[in-house]
């Protein structure tokens, strides 16, 4: 018997482990004689407390059994020894193996451990101390209000009357209550959208550049994507295929990542497409507060007459993506499908948040709390477009009328030495990410997406001052 210490855990863990990996894989045998505590405790140099405790761990899995004390046995497990590494299922669905494919996510989503001092990576949440103390007061007051039975699936009817309210108001979706189902963000949309939409090898279209995780979640539930040109129009609806198409999903009111505002032609395009491909359009409408201007750009459903289009709406961007909540506005011939995909899913989201949510989207708080955001975000927008506008000859700016991000393009600077200018940005504080790897037609050039929303705008100036160092020592 070969005993490893995998160095994981506790000693009398790392014993117990290593004995019962020789238990399971067969070289220990029903009814051998597992050596004295002592004896054992000698050889593998450690302290007999060690094993006894490792032996006690295994009695209680009722993996060997003591008696009289000194004498322990491996117990009759009846064939359990065949569970051998050879035998491990490998199998796993197809979900699963497409899941396996996919490449690697560049939003910082995916590297939360390692945040740099200035961080303009996409992503990062804009930050209200007001905002959080008047959350937690909200919170506490809903835990008290909220049943803790099991929530309605659908989502708090106060809650979704309140959204309803509010679409109306500044989006101008004209939707009831009924029609709204609150989800875990649009993460959740997605998944709930293929499931109830698609079928392995559909068609589906998707925007170039696109949002990595809208692409991975079609993707992993077996779209046949077909990527999308957009200009400075949005996407060019010209060169969408014209064979029967499941899905379109787009990002009108500012494109992702490029930060396009689709224009109102490009949109009667899109929904005369959806019409002749007989689609669905999926309308991710994540960040429209945050438009230059009095009034944010007319939503694509509330030009839809046919009602083709499943216009999805997130917190994320309003408040903060740790709440994960979202909705979808249902178009009546997916209302029902998409209600009971989500029972099914996670049987509804959280009931305390979303009481305390409509508490706070009911009062003036969630108005007053957007006029102070948007008014911050434009401040620090200014802050970067000015400082990026004295680098021009060396970088080209792109559309940054909305959100909370913009893209910047290199004038000179060629991919082979993009590497060296992030890890050059990086070791100065600086967090940026490369545009190229949103695109699945590498562009000619390369590119920076620009979060400014996760930093103070004093932050900001000092970050915009290193990012012209770096760009003028290349
Ligand atoms: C294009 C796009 N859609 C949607 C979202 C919001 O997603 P969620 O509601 O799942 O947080 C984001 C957030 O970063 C985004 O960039």
């Amino acid at each position: 018997m070969q005993l490893i210490l995998d160095k994981q855990g506790t000693l009398y863990e790392q014993i117990a482990r290593s004995l019962k990996l020789n238990i399971l894989g067969g070289r220990l045998v029903a009814g051998s004689r597992l050596p004295s505590t002592r004896t054992l405790a000698i050889a593998l140099g450690v302290s007999r407390k060690s094993v006894i405790e490792a032996y006690e761990l295994l009695s209680a899995e009722q993996l060997v059994s003591a008696r009289g004390g000194s004498c322990t046995r491996v117990a009759d497990i009846g064939g359990a020894a065949a569970v051998s590494k050879r035998s491990r299922v490998l199998s796993v669905s197809r979900y699963a193996t497409r899941l396996r494919k996919l490449p690697p996510l560049q939003l910082a989503i995916a590297r939360l451990d390692t945040r740099p001092k200035y961080n303009l990576q996409y992503g990062e949440p804009l930050l209200n101390r007001a905002l959080l103390n008047s959350w937690r007061r909200k919170l506490a007051a809903a835990a008290l209000r909220a049943a803790s039975t099991y929530p309605d699936a659908a989502g708090f009817v106060p809650l979704r009357r309140a959204i309803a309210d509010y679409l109306s108001r500044r989006r101008g979706v004209i939707c009831h209550a009924s029609d709204i189902l609150i989800v875990g963000g649009t993460q959740q949309a997605l998944t709930l959208v293929a499931r109830v939409l698609l079928n392995e090898q559909e068609h589906v279209v998707v925007e170039d550049p696109h949002y990595q995780l809208a692409m991975h979640s079609l993707l992993t539930h077996g779209a046949r994507i077909t990527s999308v040109r957009t200009d400075s129009e949005g996407i060019v609806v010209a060169e969408m295929p014209s064979r029967a198409t499941r899905l379109a999903y787009v990002t009108p009111s500012h494109q992702f990542p490029s930060g396009v505002i689709m224009t109102l032609e490009r949109r009667i395009e899109l929904l005369k497409w959806a019409a002749r491909a007989d689609s669905w359009i999926f309308e991710d409408d994540y960040d429209s507060e945050f438009h230059s201007g009095d009034r944010p750009v007319a939503s694509l459903r509330s030009l839809d007459l046919s009602e083709r289009v499943i216009y999805v709406g997130s917190l994320s961007k309003t408040l903060f993506p740790s709440l994960r909540l979202g909705y979808i506005v249902c178009p009546k011939g997916l209302r029902d499908d998409l209600f009971k995909a989500k029972q099914l899913d996670d049987l509804g989201s959280p009931a305390i948040e979303q009481a305390a949510l409509a508490t706070f989207m009911q009062s003036r708080q969630f108005d007053n709390h957007l006029r102070i955001s948007l008014k911050e975000i434009l401040i620090r927008r200014r802050t970067v477009v000015e400082s990026l506008e004295r680098l021009e000859p060396h970088i080209e700016i792109g559309p940054h009328q909305g959100g909370m991000h913009l893209v910047i393009w290199f004038r000179q600077l060629r991919f082979s030495q993009l590497d060296r200018f992030l890890k050059h940005a990086r070791s100065v504080g600086l967090g940026l990410d490369p545009i190229h790897p949103y695109y699945r037609v590498k562009p000619s050039r390369p590119g920076l997406i620009i979060g400014y929303a996760g930093v103070s705008n004093a932050q900001l100036k000092t970050a915009m001052d290193l990012l012209a160092r770096c760009v003028e020592a290349i």
